[in-house]
C-alpha cells in the first residue's frame, strides 16, 4: 500500500461544528489530529456569507438558552450574541386567509381550538418528560410510538384540524421538515426531548433566542483556526481502510482522497450520516450499519432572507414573528443583523412546500415567496433590495436541511446504535444527537463524545500495552 502523505493519531473528516470540536478536544488531550475536509471552507451547514452588500446566515445561526455546549463554545471563543428583536405583536393567519395579531406562545384561534390545543399539548409535554434524548429508543412504549405516524396519532386525539396542523408543525414543517406523515411520533417526541420539552420547541422566543454577532460560522471557523495547518480543504475522502480488531492486527485507519493518503489510529466521520455512503470502507462497515443508514435520511427546507432598507414592520408594532400552518412560508421571524439600520426578514418553506416551489421558474419562485411573505407583513415586503434562498438540497456535501431523522420504525429498531463505533471508526454529527439534536449544540455534545470515547479506547490500548510483556512471560 502507498505510503502515507500524513499519519496522526486521529483522522476527523469533517470540518463543521462536531468536527472542528472533536479535534481540538483530542488535541487538548495530547493527541495529534488532522481535518479532512471536502468542501472549500470550513463550517459545513453552518455558513455566513454576504450577499449583494447583505451578510446573511444561509445556514445555523439561532442559539437557545438550553444550548450548553455551544454557549459554552460561544463564551470560550469571545463571541458575543444578541436577542432576536421581539417587541410588539407577532402575526398569525388562518385557515380563511384572515390575518390575526397576537402576543404570547399561543395561536389566535377560537377559544375551542385553543382548549384542544392546550390539552395535548399537556400530554405531548408528559410524554417528552418520560423521554431520554440520548435513548428514546429505551421508552416502554418506544415500538408503539414508533409505528404511529406524527400526523395520524395528532388525528387520533382530535378532530379538529387547524389544532392538528398547529401542533404538528412545531415538530414538522419547522422542525425535522418532513411531511408529519412521513416519520413517527416516537421521532416527533426525541425532537421535542431533545430541546427540554414540546412547550420550548413551541415558543419562538426561547428555540430562536439569540444570534451570534458577526454570524455563528465563526464557531467552527475559530476552532478551526487554532488547529492551523491541521485542517485540510478540498479533500473529501473517499476511501477508508480500517482493521477490524477482531481480527486482532492493532487497529487503524488509512483514508484516501484525490490526493493525499492518512493514516492514522482512529478516525471520526464529523457528518451528515446520509454522506457515510459516499465513502467506500474497506473492509465494508458490518450489516447493522449498511442497514441502518438506509433508514435516516435528511429533511428539506429553504431558508430565504429578504433585506429592505429599514424593519418597516417595525413601525406597525409588529415584532416579525410570523406564523401560519396554510401559508408557504410556515414560519417567518425578523432577522436584523446586530447593528444593522436595514431590515432582514427570514421565511422557512419546508418539505413538500419546498419541492413545489421548486418545480417553478426562478422568478416565479421568488414571486410565490415573497407574496407568502406579505401576507403577514403587508405589501412592502415584496420588494426587497436582496433576495436570497439557502438550497442545501443542492450542495452535494448535505443533500437537505436541516438534519436527518429516521423513517417509519427506524428510531427504535436501530437507535441504540447509531453512534457506537465500528472498531476504529467513531461517528459524530448533530444528526446522532439526544440533546441538542439537530442543532450546533448537538453537534458540539457528539464532537465531544466522539473525542472521549477515543481517549477511554486509547487509555484501554495504552493498558493493553503495559500488560502485553507479562503476558508474554504468562504463556510460556
Ligand atoms: P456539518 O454538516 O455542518 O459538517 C460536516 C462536514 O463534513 C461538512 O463541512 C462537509 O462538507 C464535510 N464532509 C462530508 N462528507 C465528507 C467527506 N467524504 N470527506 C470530507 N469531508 C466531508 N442549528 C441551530 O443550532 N440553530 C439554527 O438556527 C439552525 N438553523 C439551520 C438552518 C439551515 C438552513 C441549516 C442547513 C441548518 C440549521 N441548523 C441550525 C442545523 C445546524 O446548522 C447543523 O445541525 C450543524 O451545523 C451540523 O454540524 P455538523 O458538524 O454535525 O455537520
Amino acid at each position: 500500500s502507498k505510503l502515507a502523505d500524513i499519519t496522526r493519531d486521529v483522522l476527523i473528516v469533517g470540518a463543521g461544528a462536531a468536527g472542528t470540536t472533536a479535534a481540538n478536544e483530542l488535541r487538548k488531550a495530547g493527541l495529534s489530529v488532522v481535518v479532512l475536509e471536502a468542501r472549500d471552507r470550513v463550517g459545513g451547514r453552518l455558513w455566513t456569507d454576504v450577499i449583494d452588500g447583505a451578510m446573511l446566515e444561509i445556514g445555523g445561526q439561532w442559539v437557545s438558552p438550553d444550548q450548553d455546549a455551544l454557549i459554552e463554545t460561544i463564551d470560550e471563543l469571545g463571541l458575543e450574541t444578541f436577542s432576536r428583536y421581539r417587541e410588539g405583536d407577532s402575526v398569525y393567519v388562518g385557515p380563511d386567509g384572515t390575518l390575526h395579531r397576537f402576543t404570547g406562545e399561543m395561536f389566535p384561534v377560537s377559544a375551542e381550538t385553543e382548549k384542544v390545543i392546550a390539552e395535548i399539548t399537556e400530554r405531548l409535554d408528559a410524554m417528552v418528560a418520560e423521554i431520554d434524548p440520548d435513548r428514546p429508543y429505551a421508552h416502554p412504549k418506544a415500538a408503539e410510538w414508533d409505528s404511529i405516524t406524527w400526523d395520524a396519532w395528532l388525528r387520533q386525539q382530535t378532530d379538529d384540524d387547524e389544532a392538528v396542523r398547529n401542533l404538528a408543525f412545531a415538530t414538522g414543517s419547522a422542525m425535522l421538515t418532513k411531511p408529519t406523515h412521513a416519520f413517527s411520533l416516537l421521532q416527533s417526541l426525541l425532537m421535542a426531548a431533545s430541546a427540554g420539552s414540546y412547550s420550548h420547541l413551541v415558543d419562538a422566543d426561547f428555540i430562536l433566542d439569540k444570534r451570534v454577532v458577526g454570524g455563528l460560522q465563526q464557531v467552527p471557523l475559530l476552532l478551526a483556526e487554532r488547529l492551523g495547518d491541521d485542517v485540510l480543504l478540498n479533500q473529501p475522502v473517499r476511501t477508508l481502510e480500517w482493521d477490524d480488531p477482531s481480527t486482532g492486527s492493532g487497529a487503524g485507519v488509512t483514508a484516501t482522497t484525490d490526493s493525499l493518503t492518512v493514516r492514522a489510529r482512529y478516525a471520526i466521520l464529523a457528518h451528515a450520516p446520509v454522506l457515510y455512503d459516499r465513502i467506500s470502507f474497506v473492509p465494508s462497515l458490518p450489516r447493522r450499519q449498511h442497514q441502518m443508514h438506509q433508514h435516516l435520511s435528511m429533511g428539506f427546507v429553504i431558508k430565504v432572507h429578504a433585506v429592505y432598507d429599514r424593519p418597516f414592520w417595525r413601525e406597525q408594532g409588529l415584532s416579525g414573528t410570523a406564523f401560519s400552518p396554510y401559508e408557504l412560508s410556515h414560519e417567518a421571524y425578523d432577522n436584523t443583523n446586530h447593528g444593522d439600520e436595514r431590515g432582514t426578514l427570514v421565511g422557512f418553506v419546508s418539505d413538500q412546500n419546498a419541492d413545489d416551489v421548486f418545480e417553478l421558474s426562478a422568478e416565479e419562485r421568488k414571486e410565490r415567496i415573497l407574496e407568502s411573505l406579505s401576507h403577514y407583513y403587508g405589501p412592502e415586503a415584496k420588494n426587497p433590495v436582496v433576495y436570497y434562498e439557502s438550497d442545501w438540497g443542492t450542495e452535494e456535501w448535505t443533500r437537505g436541511a436541516y438534519a436527518a431523522s429516521f423513517d417509519m420504525g427506524g428510531l427504535h429498531r436501530y437507535g441504540k446504535d447509531l453512534r457506537t463505533p465500528v472498531g476504529p471508526i467513531h461517528f459524530a454529527c448533530s444528526d446522532l444527537a439526544g440533546a441538542g439534536y439537530q442543532h450546533v449544540d448537538g453537534a458540539i455534545r457528539m464532537g465531544r463524545l466522539a473525542a472521549a470515547q477515543i481517549l477511554e479506547a486509547d487509555r484501554g490500548d495504552d493498558t493493553a500495552a503495559d500488560d502485553a510483556p507479562e503476558l508474554v512471560v504468562a504463556e510460556v
